[in-house]
């Protein structure tokens, strides 16, 4: 049932669609009389059959199924690789959509202006730059276990890898060596269909610098022969294994046991020295994360006299970089082991003006204001939902003169900023990086200045 596009799409409809744009978070955009199709799948420039999933009034959402005519700016692809959706797109023509992304998030999601933009910075690597790989095991047509990422649009299914191009050589090598010894013990998926099945996910992170590798292995409650597990896997530095009960599709919580080697992942970082626990967060592109903290640090722009504050500090790797040209620092984080990380990274690079607490930002910024004084500079740097209106106003409240705003994603990026503009801050530049090539992710940094009067 082929057609063209309706006023209003339905489930099922198969439609054929020409791309105009690309919106936020990567999918094509087709429109047609107003009505809205976000293609997975297609670019600026092609003609596509689409089959449409989720249908709403305003907007469908859609699955590219078939090129029927190739944008001019389509490249061929490297990898069969979920991971890299962005890969049909030059790398220069992917740079162009996050700077304009970026503007466009903030001029119309956040109604600012006034503020330099400056060039995105590339990536140093195109590919095989992660340091951190999540996998998922699943079963074939044939019914043997494979290990890759979820199915575009089947989420249930997978899609196995042999040879991940966001990963290092080395990281590759250790997830074959886990998926040869899970198949000669015989072991089976969990089925995420019936909630059923042993082998969930795997991890693999790797210190670039270090060459350290860290594995652990993510299953439901059950027994496995953790002598040949070890045995088998001899890439790992660190081998870890996660027994989960949740159903939920995770790789956090649970209960973890270290089978052999180290618990944490040891990595170099701007000249930092840092120890990694599995479940801290890491910047995934060690390089680039490199690229922007120095980005932070140039925002900062700090004196020596400064009370810092490092909100979602993680592992305290910002703070820890910045603390040197500073009086004070205090880094906050939800997370006790990346606390417990923090604490211990700051000791082992003699850095001794620093205090790193375990909190939620939202309940406890005010306290930490009470205890350690209103902070001259505050960096934020919060996961992809941005800071609640709640954190904003708390900020706000401790009057930093200079907020350092790291964003994973503008367009929660734009209404902080511009509700921390509305409270007498000034957005004075931005800058992205590119952390993640080959994909639709934009990080940028972003300074504020309190206005005086
Ligand atoms: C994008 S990461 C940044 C970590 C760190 N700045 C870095 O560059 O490695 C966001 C961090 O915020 C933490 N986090 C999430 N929600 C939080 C909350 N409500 N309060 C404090 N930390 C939180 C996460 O655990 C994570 O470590």
């Amino acid at each position: 049932m082929e057609q063209t596009l309706p006023t209003r799409a339905h489930r099922g409809d198969e439609l054929t669609l020409t791309i105009d744009t690309l919106a936020h978070g990567g999918a094509g955009v087709a429109r047609r009389d107003g009505y809205v199709v976000f293609v997975q799948g297609g670019i600026p420039g092609d003609t596509v059959r689409a089959v449409v999933g989720k249908a709403k009034r305003a907007y469908a959402e859609a699955r590219a199924v078939e090129i029927i005519t190739p944008s001019p700016d389509r490249i061929e692809p490297l990898a069969d690789h979920p991971g890299a959706p962005w890969q049909v797109i030059p790398y220069a023509k992917q740079l162009e959509i996050k700077q304009e992304q970026v503007d466009d998030s903030l001029r119309r999601i956040g109604k600012l202006d006034g503020y330099t933009l400056e060039p995105i910075i590339p990536a140093v690597q195109e590919w095989r730059y992660r340091n951190k790989l999540e996998y998922s095991f699943g079963t074939d047509d044939s019914g043997q276990l494979i290990c890759g990422f979820h199915t575009p649009g089947h989420w249930e299914d997978i899609v196995e890898v042999t040879d991940c191009m966001l990963a290092s050589e080395a990281g590759n090598k250790a997830r074959e060596e886990v998926v040869a010894w899970c198949r000669a013990q015989g072991l089976g998926a969990y089925d995420r269909r019936t909630s059923e099945g042993f082998l969930r996910n795997l991890v693999v992170r790797e210190g670039r610098r270090t060459g350290e590798i860290q594995v652990r292995l993510v299953t439901s409650p059950g027994k496995l022969d953790s002598d040949s597990l070890i045995q088998a896997t001899p890439s790992a530095n660190g081998l870890l294994w996660t027994r989960l009960e949740s159903l939920g599709e995770t790789t956090m919580g649970g209960q973890t046991a270290l089978l052999s080697g180290a618990e944490q992942l040891e990595e170099e970082l701007g000249g930092l020295r840092v120890s990694i626990s599995a479940e801290a967060f890491f910047q995934t592109n060690t390089e680039m994360a490199e690229q922007l903290y120095a980005l932070a640090i140039e925002y900062a722009e700090l004196k020596g006299y400064e009370r810092l504050f490092d909100l979602y500090c993680g592992i305290g790797t910002i703070g820890l970089l910045m603390a040197p040209r500073a009086a004070e620092l205090w880094g906050l984080e939800i997370v006790e082991d990346a606390i417990a990380d923090a604490i211990k990274n700051a000791r082992a690079n003699e850095i001794d003006n620093t205090n790193f607490f375990a909190g939620d930002v939202r309940l406890v910024l005010r306290e930490l204001v009470e205890k350690a004084g209103r902070p001259d500079v505050l960096v934020v740097d919060p996961p992809r939902a941005g800071l609640s209106q709640k954190v904003v106003r708390r900020v706000i409240e401790a009057a930093p003169k200079r907020i350092v705003y790291v964003s994973c994603n503008p367009t929660t990026l734009a209404p902080n900023a511009a509700q921390l503009v509305e409270a007498g801050y000034e957005l004075t530049k931005v800058r992205p990086v590119d952390m993640f090539p080959q994909t639709p992710h934009v990080e940028c940094v972003a300074q504020l200045e309190r206005r005086s009067g």
